[in-house]
């Protein structure tokens, strides 16, 4: 694993924003696998300012989501669906029939997992993929536990998932207990992956990331085995990483 270091959430967003533009130019109908959550929306928001600026082309681009809540319809306001209409497809000029997220309408629709995978190989592939980790260490919606064979499946979502999340909802009972995740296995696959990490509250998944052993209790510590991984952690998300004594972090 690579480690860029930088110095706060916008420099974080800017680098990966860059890496994420370079790799469109190089090969314009690339497969990107893009990430929800709080971390990546000013990657986002640098890629939409880039395309006003300098109109990098997303017309043969193609994505593929890591996830999404299983009983929110598409036009629901939490769902990833629509966060990515929001945060990044509408502004951009990506075909919407270029935007794909997994979706199941309920936790019995088992083939859901097993089509997603399909879809992905018959794009081939993920070029470049963008990741978050909870302060748990999943990736995706890959919990503690799930095996590092898993592929895309239907996965319950751990109560403190739930309650990192509900920040978006306006109460507990409203999260999701269910999703649909793309797999460890499928995240793997992906030709190139970065890793973002911002804030204090991941200092302390970066530490024992960085200091662990690959176990399935840590879903990101597979990433140890990937040949190509940037991390992109700012200051506050190192912080503990750097005190650690004797630590050796790239
Ligand atoms: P966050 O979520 O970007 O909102 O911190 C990351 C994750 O849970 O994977």
């Amino acid at each position: 694993m690579k480690l860029i270091e930088v110095q706060s959430y916008d420099e974080m967003s800017k680098v990966a924003a860059e890496i994420m533009i370079e790799q469109i130019k190089t090969k314009p109908n690339s497969v990107l696998g893009l990430a929800t959550g709080g971390t990546p929306i000013g990657t986002y928001q640098n890629l939409i300012k880039d395309f006003t600026k300098n109109k990098t082309s997303y017309e043969k681009v193609m994505t593929v989501n890591l996830d999404e809540y299983i009983g929110l319809e598409k036009d629901n306001p939490q769902s990833y669906s629509y966060y990515m209409k929001e945060q990044l497809f509408n502004h951009i000029n990506i075909p919407e029939n270029q935007t794909y997220l997994p979706s199941a309408k309920s936790v019995e629709e088992e083939e859901a997992g097993r089509n997603y995978e399909k879809l992905i190989d018959s794009l081939g592939g993920i070029d470049l993929q963008i990741l978050g980790i909870g302060e748990n260490g999943h990736i995706g919606f890959n919990e503690p536990g799930t095996s590092f064979s898993s592929p895309t499946s239907i996965v319950k979502l751990a109560e403190s998932t739930r309650e990192a999340n509900a920040r978006y909802f306006t109460k507990m009972e409203e999260v999701p207990t269910h999703a649909i995740s793309m797999g460890i296995s499928t995240i793997m696959k992906s030709r190139k992956i970065i890793l973002l990490v911002s804030g204090v509250k991941k200092a302390p998944i970066l530490n024992q990331l960085f200091h662990t052993d690959v176990k399935e209790d840590l879903p990101a510590s597979i990433l140890k085995k990937h040949p190509d991984v940037t991390i992109i952690a700012d200051q506050e998300a190192l912080s503990i990483l750097k005190e650690s004594k004797g630590s050796v972090y790239s």
